[in-house]
């Protein structure tokens, strides 16, 4: 039996092991959303959906903040979660004093908006081979527009 409380990552996420392969998930989600507006994030694991051997639930965090979490059953035809995220704006606050020590603020020099990386974390649970975790990094850019102006964020 597996270890319930050990969440396993990719030792190379370039190179997936097959348990890896059938296990990590693979997140889609925009590269960059707005704060206060909702996006959808689908969360896939590429894994059988048997009585015996099946996901029984995927759960969705940024920061520590739970996003969501959809419970599975072994009669789903297949394990897929799909989430309508919206992050708020204090999310740029809250980086802003974690991030500005170190590396400062992420500010756009056309418009002075502010935007911050983060990691969607997606954790899968399977009733065999237990816990297993799967990021995707996307920039989170404030709504407020410092001059109003459209960014050009690369
Ligand atoms: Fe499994």
């Amino acid at each position: 039996m597996a270890d319930k409380k050990k969440i396993n990552k990719a030792a190379d996420p370039a190179n997936l092991t097959e348990l890896e392969h059938l296990h990590v998930p693979v997140i889609e989600a925009p590269e960059l959303v707005l704060t206060g507006q909702p996006f959808t994030v689908k969360v896939t694991v590429p894994h059988v959906m048997e009585q015996a051997h099946y996901i029984e639930w995927i759960k969705l965090s940024m920061n520590g903040r739970k996003l969501g979490e959809v419970k599975l059953s072994s009669s789903d035809a297949s394990p897929v979660a799909e989430f309508t995220v919206t992050i708020p704006e204090e999310v740029i606050a809250v980086k802003e004093i974690e991030e500005c020590r170190i590396h400062g603020v992420n500010v756009c020099g056309e418009c002075g908006t502010k935007s911050v990386l983060t990691e969607l974390i997606a954790v899968e649970s399977c009733n065999v081979h237990g816990l297993w975790e799967g990021s995707k990094r996307i920039e989170v850019m404030s709504k407020i527009q410092g001059e109003g102006k459209p960014c050009k964020w690369k």
